[in-house]
């Protein structure tokens, strides 16, 4: 059995920066076409020149692939309307964190959301750029997100023209509030369709299965999968794929993020047919990001076969999710 993927894409991915970049960009450009990348580094990206200087640096590792970096503007409440106007044509989407709610995220925005916030989330409405999420309060760590749905859905009837994209989406509550606005759409990560808490810490504590947001309960999971599995129309893939060092990993204050990239077609497929929805997969991982960026992607297209393929139990000092078990699908071709 074969499977044909059209310019796949991962609208939320996480590339570092320096000597990361060997590993982590060819991991996604070998096979998609191409990724929303997240600006997350020390320091975040809050400038033309930063964001015009790491595409470059993202491209040279990705010579010889058919690949597009989408690059995203980490959110200030200090932006003018003219430097967002003038960025505008080089990123997709501003991303806005709160503060210390995950990795590199303590230049973020503080809660509850301020006039000075409004302000440049209005000018983002005006200029028609996307708002990209990580909508977690500080509060006790599995309500954090359920608590942010209400933010999120202020915003959303406040700024009516603003595309904003609940990313890496982890519960029921933000599974139902995408059907009432018309202007929210949502990532779904590879890792929050196979995991709950259980997989963290249910049993022995598993560092490479802790992220943030962290994997919530069985029904979440499903809520999850019913979306993504029926490619619902305003969701999109996003791997959320972080890479940490196994030391910064495996220590006394373990590092949240999940590294997946060069196996995530592999794993969806295994997902997606083993459900029965093989063909939804196209407009999860491609079809609905295309639509609601309004984005071309190169073509690129990667045939996939129902062929047992192992996941190394290490990459390049990363210990990769599910590192040693066996997928039902591998990657043939990418052409
Ligand atoms: O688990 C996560 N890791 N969640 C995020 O939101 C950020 C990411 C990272 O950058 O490591
Ligand atoms: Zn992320």
């Amino acid at each position: 059995m074969e499977i044909k993927l059209n310019s796949p894409l991962d609208m939320h991915l996480h590339l570092r920066d320096g000597e990361m970049l060997g590993l982590t960009v060819p991991s996604s450009s070998k096979t998609f076409s191409g990724a929303l990348v997240m600006p997350n580094l020390t320091p975040p990206l809050t400038s033309a020149s930063s964001v015009l200087e790491y595409s470059g640096r993202i491209k040279e590792h990705s010579s010889g692939d058919v690949f597009t970096p989408y690059m995203t503007l980490f959110f200030k409440n200090s932006y003018t309307r003219e430097f967002l106007h003038d960025i505008k044509d080089k990123i997709l989407a501003v991303k806005l964190y709160t503060a210390g709610a995950t990795t590199n995220s303590e230049d973020g925005i503080s809660l509850p959301i301020g006039d000075d916030t409004l302000e440049v989330i209005g000018m983002l409405e005006e200029l028609g750029i996307p708002l990209s999420v990580h909508g977690e309060t500080t509060g006790f760590v599995l309500e954090r997100e359920t608590e942010f749905a209400a933010a999120y859905d202020e915003l959303a009837s406040s700024f009516p023209k603003l595309k904003i994209v609940m990313e890496h989406i982890t519960t029921t509550t933000l599974a139902e509030l995408l059907g009432r606005r018309e202007n929210l759409f949502a990532t779904i990560t590879l890792h929050h369709l196979l995991i709950t808490l259980d997989d963290v810490i249910g049993g022995a504590l598993s560092p490479h299965n802790f992220c943030k947001p962290v994997a919530k309960s069985p029904r979440d999971r499903e809520a999850l999968r019913h979306l993504a599995l029926s490619a619902h129309p305003k969701v999109m893939f996003g791997s959320d794929s972080a890479p940490h060092p196994r030391d910064k990993k495996e220590s006394c204050c373990g590092a949240a993020g999940i590294f997946h990239a060069p196996f995530a077609l592999q794993l969806l497929a295994t997902i997606f047919e083993g459900a029965g929805k093989l063909e939804n997969l196209q407009g999860f991982v491609s079809d609905n990001a295309r639509a609601i960026y309004d984005i071309d992607p190169p073509p690129k297209t990667v045939v996939l076969e129902k062929k047992p393929f192992t996941i190394p139990k290490t990459c390049g000092g990363v210990v990769p999710f599910l590192g040693g078990s066996t997928l039902e699908w591998s990657i043939k071709e990418v052409s």
